[in-house]
């Protein structure tokens, strides 16, 4: 199991036993309290080139737990990239500057070419900066898959033989592809309830097949509410979507509150990567079940974790 330098773009590049690794670490961190000799000296670039709040402050938090300091820019307003500089300059760049990189870029496969750009680095006799994506447009956040799965394993002792019902934008959410390929690693059941228009992608059933998952499709909750151990629900995502009057038509179309809350199974827990706009009530906020602020937290020591095996902090 190597990590060091190992960049972080599909969950896909992840084993079982290298994810079962950073939640052993994780959860003695988050146990035991965070070590801030591990990262000391060392840097974090965080280059946030699409909003985010818990991708990047918790990787902030995370970084600067262990005793690194981050450098960082949170919108491309104030940067060079107004300016029309390509990402593979800027990456040249802050890999002179930072240890790591975590990005998050509107573009599908952004994070690979990144990591693509600090690997020709060792050609050149320099430092190979490894690449943590924080979400590559509709394609992957690897990262979030890993605290997702922790969070399952924290709240029902196991991954596996879980049900997961996996709700709302299916085709454009990165969060639901890179877990999709995770819980094939595991002896899960999926359920992905959407719209024909915002179904999971072919690319993704189509890899769930090779592996043998077992899932099944459809567009109403209540199909499935009744027997999920995790129900994982997604928002609608505006600004993804090519043509607005597409948006229109399945806005608002799922909606978690208490009253559907009855459904559940007791030990079910109700999960959400957010934000989130209206697809859980504010009424379910107080629902025992209910995880996805606990989950957000979750990303600390999740992060804290993976920058640690990437920098070699850890062995
Ligand atoms: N889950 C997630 O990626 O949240 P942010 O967009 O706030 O980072």
């Amino acid at each position: 199991m190597e990590f060091m330098n190992k960049d972080v773009v599909s969950i896909k590049d992840f084993s079982r036993p290298e994810l079962e690794k950073i939640f052993e670490i994780a959860e003695k961190m988050e146990m035991n309290g965070y070590d801030r000799s591990l990262l000391e000296g060392k840097k974090v670039g965080l280059l946030f080139y699409e909003p985010s709040t818990r991708t990047r402050l918790s990787f902030d938090t995370a970084a600067q737990s262990l005793g690194a300091r981050t450098i960082w820019f949170a919108g491309v307003e104030g940067t060079s990239v107004m300016k029309g500089e390509t990402l593979k300059d800027t990456i040249e760049t802050v890999a002179n500057y930072a240890d790591a990189i975590v990005m998050r870029h509107p573009f599908d496969g952004s994070a690979r070419w990144a990591a693509e750009i600090t690997t020709r680095r060792v050609s050149r006799g320099e430092s190979k900066v490894p690449i943590i994506s924080g979400g590559d447009g509709k394609n992957e956040h690897p990262t979030q898959t890993m605290l997702d799965l922790y969070s399952m394993m924290r709240t029902q002792g196991k991954i596996d033989g879980l049900e997961i019902l996996m709700v709302g934008d299916l085709k454009y959410g990165r969060t639901v592809h890179s877990l999709s390929y995770a819980l094939s690693m595991f002896d899960c059941r999926i359920s992905f309830v959407a719209p024909d228009m915002l179904q999971v992608p072919e690319h993704v059933t189509s890899f769930l097949r090779s592996k043998g998952v077992s899932f099944t499709k459809s567009a109403k909750i209540e199909d499935a509410i009744g027997r999920a151990d995790i129900v994982y629900m997604t928002r609608i995502q505006k600004e993804r979507f090519p043509d607005e009057n597409e948006y229109n038509k399945v806005k608002g179309l799922y909606r978690i509150d208490r009253k559907m809350l009855q459904m559940a199974k007791p030990t079910m827990k109700l999960m959400h990567p957010l934000p989130r706009v209206d697809e859980i009530a504010i009424d379910a906020d107080d629902d025992i079940r209910s995880y996805y602020f606990k989950q957000a937290g979750n990303g600390v020591p999740v992060r804290a974790a993976l920058l640690s095996l990437v920098m070699g902090a850890v062995a």
